[in-house]
């Protein structure tokens, strides 16, 4: 295969070598059953609690407090699940209107069955009020669902403080952690949530395996129903390589903490500083601070993110117009809809995510390709903005733009 060049690493990230090497014995000679009473399976079993102690450490909690999944996904669903299967009188949810589809569609779907569910706005940076969280908590509210990092923008929720709310008003606390791993710090003694979701496949383990923290002494209801397989929380044969591989992931994850927070962050501030000042009518979809030191999502005023990424795809350039869920989708991201960007304005966003393998040499690649795709899109566009107009040849100051043939040639080429 080509060399590609990744910022794409909010959608997934490449299995770290270090990973594969870990779980490749339970791929091979280690096959038990971690249920079965002899040794060759209750052995697995020990590696197990190994790589659940590796998690654990990850969010500094107890190993008993960690519940391994199959993804995000299945994490997010079964705390809400939980939450309201265990307190049958509570039937409202309160989440935003930024979460991942995870979250959002769960809720959607719980709407349809009878309970209350309020999707908290979001300000134009992506931040939330949370006065506005506070006024929103009933007695009948059995959990906040509050993701902690945004995937498309990076915005990152005051998550302890919306913990702290919870828990004085007696109310269940939910995080979807999923991007935060190797990004941010995470230590779950301060933040104050009861449950927090990750997913395997974005800090460099394989897809299809996840992990939900359940708070000691939290009262939980498991949404997979079937054996006794952990602690009665999740039914079903453990996905005995994949634990391993999370473990593994756990430990990288700790160790890429600064790296992250230093060389990849600088990378992604070269990439914006140069993306908004050589390309005109571009701007950055997110606060500047309060977001992950790896994400940056920009909007091209006047043309479409899906034809920028496709003419960057036909380069090798792999980046994204949002959650990877939604991708194909015609509809803007609600992400960018909820902060208050046109429609036009959301369609025309691309994010771009890097991560511990990004490269100085992959940001030049990209910023050699992008200003010339954009403007030869904007040439095309009938939106486009009077700035980026370019000049018919021979054309004065006061004659607009390409003649309608001109234009055709242009698109054609673009095409
Ligand atoms: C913020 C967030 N939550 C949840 C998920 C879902 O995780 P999974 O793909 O493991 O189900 C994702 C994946 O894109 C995500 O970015």
């Amino acid at each position: 295969m080509s060399k590609i060049c990744y910022f794409d690493a909010n959608a997934t990230t490449r299995v770290a070598p270090e990973v594969v090497e870990a779980m490749l014995p339970f791929l091979t000679e280690r096959w038990g059953n971690p249920s079965s009473a002899y040794t060759f399976g209750n052995q697995v079993a020990k590696h197990i609690e190994t790589s659940r102690a590796k998690a654990a450490a990850l969010l500094n909690v107890d190993s008993r407090e960690i519940v391994f999944t199959s993804c995000g996904t299945e994490s997010i669903n079964s705390a809400i699940h939980s939450a309201l299967m265990t307190q049958p009188g509570k039937r409202h949810v309160v989440t935003t209107a930024v979460e991942h589809s995870a979250t959002l569609k769960f809720c959607e779907h719980l709407r349809k069955r009878g309970y209350d569910v309020t999707f908290l706005p979001v300000e134009s940076d992506g931040s939330m009020d949370l006065h506005l969280l506070e006024k929103t908590i009933r007695p009948d509210t059995a959990i906040v669902s509050v993701m902690w990092a945004n995937n498309e923008t990076g915005v990152i929720f005051p998550i302890e403080e919306i913990g702290a709310i919870c828990r004085s008003r007696g109310v269940l606390c939910h995080t979807d952690a999923v991007q935060t791993p190797g990004k941010l710090k995470i230590d779950v003694q301060n933040l104050g949530a009861d449950f927090l979701s990750l997913s395997g496949h974005k800090f460099h383990s394989p897809k299809g395996i996840g992990l939900l923290y359940v708070r000691r002494r939290t009262r939980f209801e498991p949404y997979l129903i079937g054996g006794h397989q952990e602690r009665d929380r999740r039914g079903g044969t453990e996905n005995v390589p994949y634990i391993i591989g999370l473990g593994r992931a756990a430990e990288l994850a700790m160790e890429h903490l600064d790296e992250e927070n230093t060389r990849v962050r600088a990378l992604r501030d070269r990439l914006e500083e140069a993306v908004l000042t050589t390309i005109p009518a571009t701007s950055r979809n997110g606060a500047k601070e309060e977001r992950l030191p790896n994400t940056s999502n920009i909007a091209f005023d006047s043309v479409e993110a899906e034809a920028i990424l496709m003419l960057l795809d036909q380069v090798g350039i792999c980046a994204s117009s949002g959650s990877a869920c939604t991708t194909g989708s015609l509809d803007p991201s609600h992400v960018l809809v909820a902060m208050g960007l046109s429609p036009a304005r959301a369609r025309g966003s691309v994010r771009f995510s890097l991560g511990i393998d990004s490269t100085d040499e992959d940001v030049d690649y990209l910023l050699n390709h992008l200003p010339s795709i954009v403007a030869k899109l904007r040439a095309v566009s009938p939106a486009r903005p009077p700035e980026v107009k370019p000049a018919r040849r021979g054309a004065t100051a006061s004659t607009p733009g390409p003649t309608r043939r001109e234009e055709r040639k242009l698109r054609r080429e673009a095409a």
